[in-house]
């Protein structure tokens, strides 16, 4: 019951591998966060890390900085929502730690995902005369975390950083696997690099302050999890979803954290995305195409996602036998989390979102590449589909309801 998490930990019943409930760690003496913690170990070899989940981990930021040996210099980057929530604990406990740190807050939202603002931050991290053996946390959603990930990635060709993921979305998906960047006019992460973090600490009580469209959002990434990867998680999702929406810190704990180690094991095996990291995209090919014709604000990730998954699982019941029953499974789940699972298009809209699919980078041959389900728990990548066929789902009714989003 305490073990301490064994690097390597893999998704899937393996005889060898530690179960997820096996791998509660205690915290040490005299440490400040609530128990209980789970880590979850990010298996990299040399740039193994550990990922940290529980309620109240904030306070402990610093004393997890301080196992790195690192230089007492170090900067916050944060954003306008977060930093006015979270940044005096965050510095306080680095300071308490015996660490100087720097506050750098950016702009809320995507915009600040650009080399202008990356430059911005390595100027005044230059200021500030951050050295080598500096670090940098990165305290806030998705945005703030590629940022910040990007600028430890460039700034004297490369310091530690650490993520400390303030949205459900960061917590179980960008957080984790080192994909760091920001945006051109021409799209979305054309610039970045893969850093990974030292160490990510997912304080599951900071997601308390996250606005109810952003957490819904963040589910519809964690329900990804379930259909590619773990049936169990997904039925454990349609019990408690209640509890999730409620924000329930034990039950969070355990979805954030097994999500967190899907994640770790796919990055594990493919570390640079050229193979099985592509599992990752169930859903996305039809969920950037919505995000583009509907133009920036519209709908989140989460939403777009949402049905984009929607629309695979009723691909995949076609194309590799995933059963209707299931696909409405899937269909439900999404609608009962507050997520949309149709769009409705006019004729011309149609077409331009299969332009933006065959804009994607998923194009062989004139067909789209897809990842598809064939149970709940199994995906394969690479599955070729025509665009007709495409076409012909996205026309298909919804076979439970439309758009409770
Ligand atoms: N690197 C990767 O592997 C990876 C994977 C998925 C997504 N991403 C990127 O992540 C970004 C989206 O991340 P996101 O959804 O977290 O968006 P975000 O960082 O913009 O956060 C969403 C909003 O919530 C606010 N916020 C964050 N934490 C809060 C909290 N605890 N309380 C109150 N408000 C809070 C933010 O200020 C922002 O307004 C995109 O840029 C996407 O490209 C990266
Ligand atoms: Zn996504």
């Amino acid at each position: 019951m305490f073990l301490k998490a064994v690097a390597g930990a893999t998704y899937g019943p393996k005889a060898d591998q530690p179960r997820m409930d096996q791998l509660w760690t205690r915290p040490r003496r005299g440490a400040a966060y609530a128990w209980p913690m789970r880590t979850v170990a990010v298996a990299l070899g040399k740039r193994s890390y550990p990922i940290f989940v529980g309620a109240g981990l904030l306070s402990a930021l610093g004393r997890h900085a301080a196992d790195l040996g690192l230089g007492r210099r170090c900067a916050v980057i944060s954003d306008g929502h977060v930093a006015p929530l979270y940044a005096k604990p965050a510095m306080a406990s680095l300071r308490s730690a015996g660490f100087e740190p720097l506050l750098v807050s950016v702009p809320p939202g995507e915009t600040s995902k650009s080399l202008e603002r990356a430059r911005a931050c390595c100027d005044l991290l230059a200021r500030h005369r951050l050295e080598r053996k500096s670090f940098i946390v990165a305290l806030g959603g998705g945005v703030v975390g590629d940022l910040a990930g990007f600028v430890a990635a460039i700034y004297l060709r490369g310091v530690s950083f650490v993520q400390v993921p303030t949205t459900l979305l960061a917590q179980v998906d960008s957080s984790v696997g080192g994909k760091v960047g920001v945006n051109l006019k021409a799209g979305k992460n054309l610039v970045g690099a893969f850093h990974q973090p030292r160490f990510v600490l997912c304080d599951l009580r900071t997601l308390d302050s996250l606005p109810p469209r952003e957490f819904r959002a963040g589910l519809a990434e964690v329900i990804k999890y379930g259909i590619i990867s773990d049936a169990p998680l997904f039925a454990r999702l349609e019990r408690d979803l209640p509890r999730l929406l409620r924000r329930d810190p034990k039950a969070l704990a355990e979805v954030v954290a097994r999500c967190c180690e899907i994640k770790a094991d796919v990055v594990r095996r493919d570390e640079t995305d050229s193979g099985v990291r592509a599992i990752l995209n169930f859903g996305h090919t039809i969920g950037h195409a919505v995000e583009n014709i509907a133009g920036y604000g519209k709908y989140l990730h989460g939403e777009a996602i949402s049905i984009g998954q929607v629309a695979a699982a009723r691909i995949s019941a076609e194309r590799t036998g995933l059963p209707p029953a299931e696909v409405a499974r899937i269909e439900r789940l999404f609608l009962r989390a507050g997520l949309p699972a149709a769009i409705r298009l006019s004729a011309a809209a149609r077409s331009r979102l299969l332009t933006a699919m065959r804009l994607d980078k998923k194009v062989s041959d004139g067909e789209i590449q897809f990842v598809l389900a064939t149970r709940i728990g199994r995906a394969r990548s690479g599955e070729k589909v025509p665009p007709a066929f495409v076409q012909r789902v996205l026309t298909a009714p919804a076979r439970v309801g439309v758009n409770a989003g």
